[in-house]
């Protein structure tokens, strides 16, 4: 509610995952902590959010476009000027290169500035029009209430970001909750939410998110639900809504990419973007590429230059120059990868690569594992880590099936240099998910354009236009003509 709150209670340590000798070996560094916030502080957030919005009669929510638009652009002023710490606290809180943490702060302003242009392009667009005989209307869009944003750490963040701003914009009033490894980088921006938004508008809660926000919506006072994350939480947490039907659910889920290398594809292309689809960021990105489908012919000379490839990559601290491969923040994913690592070995598959599934403390290097079949956990699971599924093929209904069955749908990867292959796959794969790409790897840049996915994937939609559609409803104003109004 606009101030920043004293805090006496308990505190949750950061660790960083960047490690540290001390005398019990290698361990995760404090980096600092945040505070354990309780129901009842999460409550009174509420109660600020919606006292804010006041059914859609608040301060916020009946400001006009272009003093909304400034409150943002003189927020985005403030935020610019905090980037050097933001960009290190994303670095050392989880773990990303010091370039792609200056990259993802860079395409968040730039994303920032991309829906301000879309919302005056979007105002300019209702003009009042004739809808029949004697009868002018307007449109108009109108914010829906009050939202509980949730971002990921892997992007804490652009994808917090990418929904938190549009919802704001279109005039709704917020609660915000950073992910547990992604919480400390919002501290320095915490002061320019403040003062650039009217009291009650921007809410940032802190705690265990397994306590507080199944409170929030049990409380039946959320309109908006937009959380980047698991599919699994996304369908617990809508249940508790005790009218669901009203509620509206922008999310993004999980997914599991395909990429699939027909015969007559470029290997050496194909290998190139497979390894920056499966490993850019240790493979923690929804968008990765999580399996790769091989036409028989070519499996062995592919997997012997992708292991080549990933020899190559430079594994170090994320400050390092030319560093590819980092430590990873999530506690207990070096351990669930090496029992995906197992089951497939049980299973009958090797790792390929040199060192593949090592690992210490935060550090796991990547693994590449061949042959996959179905019984495996890495078939289906999503292992959202540095671990690429390599699985034969020797017909292209194969891995169409697959994503035919799969319960996932956002992008696939297609390698060939057969126009006619391509062009007999386009429509099968756009039937099964929400992006192909062809010859490149999976990614959702630029983030103007549309991201969503199908079936347990997404809920809505995001780019800059759909992301501002999202967060509002288009109302109709129509008026009769009369002599007056005519003049
Ligand atoms: O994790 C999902 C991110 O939006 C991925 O974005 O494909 O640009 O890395 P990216």
């Amino acid at each position: 509610n606009g101030e920043l709150l004293p805090w006496q209670g308990e505190v949750n340590d950061v660790f960083s995952p960047i490690c540290i000798q001390t005398k019990n070996g290698l361990q995760r560094k404090r980096i600092g902590s945040y505070p354990v916030g309780t129901e009842k502080e999460s409550m009174e957030a509420l109660d600020a959010a919606v006292n804010a919005y006041d059914n859609g009669r608040g301060e916020w929510p009946t400001m006009s476009v272009a003093d909304r638009i400034a409150c943002v652009e003189s927020f985005t002023q403030k935020m610019i000027s905090q980037k050097e710490i933001v960009v290190r606290l994303i670095m050392w809180e989880i773990g990303k290169s010091i370039s792609d943490s200056e990259k993802e702060f860079d395409r968040t302003v730039e994303y920032i500035y991309a829906t301000i242009e879309a919302l005056k392009d979007l105002d300019r667009d209702s003009s009042r029009f004739q809808i029949e005989q004697g009868i002018i209307a307007q449109i108009r869009r109108s914010p829906l209430g009050v939202v509980l944003c949730m971002g990921p750490f892997n992007y804490p963040l652009n994808e917090t970001f990418t929904t938190l701003i549009p919802a704001l914009i279109m005039g709704n009033t917020l609660l915000f909750k950073p992910p547990k490894h992604g919480t400390l980088l919002h501290y320095p921006l915490l002061d320019a939410f403040r003062t650039s938004f009217p009291k009650g508008v921007v809410n940032t809660i802190y705690g265990r998110g397994n306590k507080i926000v199944p409170e929030l919506m049990k409380s039946g006072k959320i309109n908006v639900l937009t959380l980047i994350g698991s599919s699994r939480v996304a369908d617990e947490l809508k249940k508790l809504h005790p009218k669901v039907n009203r509620l509206r659910a922008i999310l993004g889920l999980d997914a599991k990419n395909a990429a699939i290398i027909t015969r007559d594809a470029d290997l050496d292309l194909a290998v190139s973007e497979t390894v920056l689809g499966s490993l850019s960021f240790n493979g923690q990105r929804c968008t990765a590429i999580k399996i790769v489908y091989v036409h028989r012919s070519l499996a062995q000379e592919f997997l012997q230059k992708l292991s080549q490839k990933v020899g190559q990559l430079k594994y170090g601290m994320p400050w390092e120059k030319g560093v590819f491969l980092t430590p990873l923040p999530e506690p207990n994913k070096p351990g669930y990868l090496k029992e995906c690592l197992d089951d497939a070995k049980e299973k009958g598959a090797k790792i390929i690569n040199p060192h593949g599934g090592e690992s210490l403390e935060s550090f796991f290097y990547p693994a590449i594992v061949y042959p996959i079949n179905s019984q495996m956990k890495l078939y289906r699971e999503e292992q959202f880590g540095p671990v690429i599924p390599v699985i034969p093929f020797d017909d292209l209904e194969e891995p169409i099936n697959y994503l035919i069955e799969s319960s996932h749908g956002q992008q696939v990867s297609v390698f060939s240099n057969n126009e006619s292959v391509i062009s007999s796959l386009i429509t099968p794969l756009v039937n099964q998910v929400s992006r192909v790409n062809i010859n490149c790897q999976c990614q959702r840049g630029p983030d103007t354009f549309p991201f969503t996915g199908r079936k347990d994937s997404a809920e809505g939609t995001l780019s800059v236009f759909d992301a501002l559609r999202s967060f509002s409803i288009r109302s109709l104003v129509a008026t009769k003509e009369t002599d007056q109004n005519k003049k």
